[in-house]
């Protein structure tokens, strides 16, 4: 059976460098795994309380569904201000708030993300370890997918490094076991 992973990218700029990240773990995906973003992240309103009542706004009832028929969420992103980038809080702002349980509530999770300097996300992977430890979702450990200088690993818009492809795709195939056992048979 396939299994079905939705992927966050944290980068709404279309010559975003995690995005092309996103698209090398779209092709290194093992066998019986795909990878769909939910594309309308930018579409979510900032979360409001007030807004947060029956019926969600549309864009928050469609993350909420896709969400909910995937069997694991990968988050593809950079690092703003040592920390997860506003745009991807606020997917999760939202998300956490589902009524009677979040759909990241026991669901396994997996990131990934670069940036243009030596820290590669690493902080803010720590950070959204911590919001997915409030989420209740399993973050797989290892193997981290840390990116520093993610630009020397890309050529003509394509993630050309061999030695970083070959750690997505051993984070992919370690992620289609950490999904697997959380599933029920
Ligand atoms: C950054 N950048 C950055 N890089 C980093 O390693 N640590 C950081 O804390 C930050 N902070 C930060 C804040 C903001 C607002 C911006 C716009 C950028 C640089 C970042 O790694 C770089 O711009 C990446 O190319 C952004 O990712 P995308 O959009 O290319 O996917």
């Amino acid at each position: 059976m396939t299994m079905n992973v939705l992927a966050l990218v944290g980068s709404l700029r279309k010559g975003s460098l995690n995005r092309i990240l996103f698209n090398a773990a779209v092709d290194l995906a093992p066998p019986g795994m795909t990878i769909s973003e939910f594309a309308r992240i930018g579409e979510l309103p900032l979360y409001n309380a007030d807004h947060d009542v029956d019926p969600w706004p549309e864009p928050v009832l469609a993350l909420d569904a896709a969400l909910r028929s995937a069997d694991g969420v990968l988050f593809v992103s950079p690092e703003y201000n040592y920390s997860v980038p506003g745009v991807l809080k606020n997917a999760i702002d939202w998300a956490s708030r589902a009524r009677p349980a979040s759909a990241l509530r026991g669901k396994p999770s997996a990131m990934m993300g670069g940036s243009t300097g030596i820290s590669g996300t690493m902080r803010m992977q720590y950070h959204l370890r911590q919001i997915l430890v409030f989420n209740d979702s399993p973050a797989m450990p290892q193997p981290e997918v840390i990116l520093p200088k993610i630009q020397d690993r890309i050529t003509d818009g394509r993630l050309s490094d061999e030695s970083t492809r070959a750690l997505v795709a051993k984070h992919l195939a370690a992620f289609q076991t950490w999904i697997a056992r959380f599933s029920t048979p």
